[in-house]
């Protein structure tokens, strides 16, 4: 059987080990930044699970996690541009230290979106942590407190980001590029 790589074209763009690195940065950051304080992630469904998976055990605090799903893509590469709520928190977040964790920010319409969903809540703190940034795509302008690595405008997959559903296993991030007739 083919290999399922062999069908697209995948150039890995940040490779496992740098963004193990840049995991550990980050978490090191927000552990000082919090230090002796509980703090709750908030995982953004299904494209943060691995970065959060990595950070959330290379932060030396209590911790708690809880997920939160969104839709505006769909099947490809292009956002809708209307974000809906397809999973919603499992618990209240009133008066806590919240770390919105995201896979990418793009046009910042998602992020967005959020921040306002999770403001209403009344945390303690809200804070936003995301692995990926194409700032040349904004639309939105939102602030960001812990970025992974900043990137150009390219589509990319891996590490927990996908195609229609597909590539989130690679270890590394890679962009993808699609044969003429898949587009
Ligand atoms: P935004 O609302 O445009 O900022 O888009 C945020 C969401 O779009 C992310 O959480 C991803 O799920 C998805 N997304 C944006 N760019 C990419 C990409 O390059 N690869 C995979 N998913 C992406």
């Amino acid at each position: 059987m083919a290999d399922f790589r062999a069908r697209v074209k995948l150039k890995p763009l940040i490779r496992h080990a740098a963004i193990r690195n840049r995991v550990l940065a980050v978490a090191r950051q927000i552990t000082r930044d919090f230090r002796g304080r509980r703090v709750h992630l908030v995982g953004v469904l299904k494209g943060s699970c691995i970065f959060l998976a990595d950070l959330v055990r290379e932060i030396d605090l209590e911790t708690s996690i809880d997920f939160i799903a969104v839709s505006s893509y769909g099947r490809g590469k292009e956002s809708s541009g209307q974000v809906r709520l397809l999973k919603d928190l499992d618990s209240n977040i009133a008066g806590l230290n919240v770390i919105l964790v995201e896979d990418i920010l793009d046009t910042g319409l998602t992020l967005n979106y959020l921040l306002r969903v999770l403001r209403q809540r009344k945390p303690k703190t809200l804070r936003v942590a995301a692995l990926l940034d194409k700032p040349s795509r904004r639309i939105r302008k939102v602030r960001t407190d812990y970025i992974g690595f900043r990137i150009p405008d390219e589509f990319v997959v891996g590490y927990g980001l996908d195609y229609a559903e597909r590539y989130r296993n690679l270890k590394d991030v890679c962009v993808l590029q699609l044969p003429p007739a898949a587009v």
